[in-house]
């Protein structure tokens, strides 16, 4: 784990006009929420991905993925934002301009006080006409599952990007912009192996940034203007803003 910061990271924060932060499952894992790749307790470890979490799953078996997806949204709604997007949402008052980027669905960014999370992937506490897209803020759950859509009566589905969709083309763009013209950018608690979001770092990089990695698969290390730290989010997140904080 880091036992201290690089000051030279801190120092470049403290003179960024423009950071962007990218997030991932990493970031939700210490409100109990598990990553997708922990193969020990993740969400897909009794599940082949494409079994619930495609457009052909939808179609071939829409019942158990609207129940799935329930299951999940269930276990969103009962947990809270953690230290990590605690400090998220102070650093957002620390510095000039911050985009945040998540590619998580849980919402938990908006909760801890973020504002406008660009949200990649969706939130999986909406849900919209598969048809229509038309977003509705309540449904019943006692009939036909999933519920027909009151407008058109086709199924409602989860607000999220599924695999083999694309991502919205207005979110990723304000991602691509913020990632090209930011001074420092942070990755934080993402595998980065999903594109297009796992670019965004690089994009960033060649555009002269300053780049962090912080999550539990880097070993530490740092050259000139990148930074790799092996470290919690919770922990490591409240640590960086008290520093900035600090005149
Ligand atoms: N603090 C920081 N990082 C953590 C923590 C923590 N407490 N716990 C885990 N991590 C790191 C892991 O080391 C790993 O690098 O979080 C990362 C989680 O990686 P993934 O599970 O691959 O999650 P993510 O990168 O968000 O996945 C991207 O893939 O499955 C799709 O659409 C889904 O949005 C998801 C996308």
């Amino acid at each position: 784990m880091t036992s201290s910061l690089p000051t030279s990271l801190v120092a470049a924060l403290r003179a960024a006009r423009r950071v962007a932060i990218l997030t991932g499952a990493g970031v939700s894992a210490e409100s109990g929420i598990p990553t997708f790749r922990d193969a020990q307790s993740g969400l897909w470890a009794t599940y082949r991905p494409e079994e619930l979490a495609s457009p052909e799953a939808f179609r071939r078996n829409p019942r158990l993925v609207w129940e799935w997806y329930a299951m999940r949204r269930a276990a969103v709604l009962a947990a809270e934002p953690n230290a990590g997007h605690v400090a998220l949402a102070e650093l957002e008052r620390l510095v000039p301009t911050l985009t945040l980027i998540t590619q998580n669905v849980d919402g938990l960014h908006a909760r801890a006080g973020s504002r406008d999370p660009l949200e990649l992937h969706g939130n999986i506490t909406k849900v919209r006409c598969s048809v229509e897209g038309t977003f509705y803020a309540t449904w019943a759950e006692d009939g036909d599952l999933p519920p027909p859509c009151p407008a058109c009566g086709a199924p409602l589905r989860p607000h999220v990007v599924w695999f083999g969709e694309q991502l919205p083309t207005d979110v990723l763009q304000q991602a691509w912009h913020a990632a090209e013209a930011c001074d420092v950018f942070l990755s934080i608690g993402t595998s980065g192996l999903v594109e297009p979001a796992a670019s965004l770092p690089r994009v960033a990089y060649s555009h002269g940034a300053t780049v962090a990695t912080i999550n539990l698969d880097v070993r530490e290390r740092s050259e000139e203007r990148l930074f790799y730290l092996h470290a919690r989010s919770g922990v490591l997140l409240p640590q960086l803003v008290a520093q900035l904080a600090r005149a």
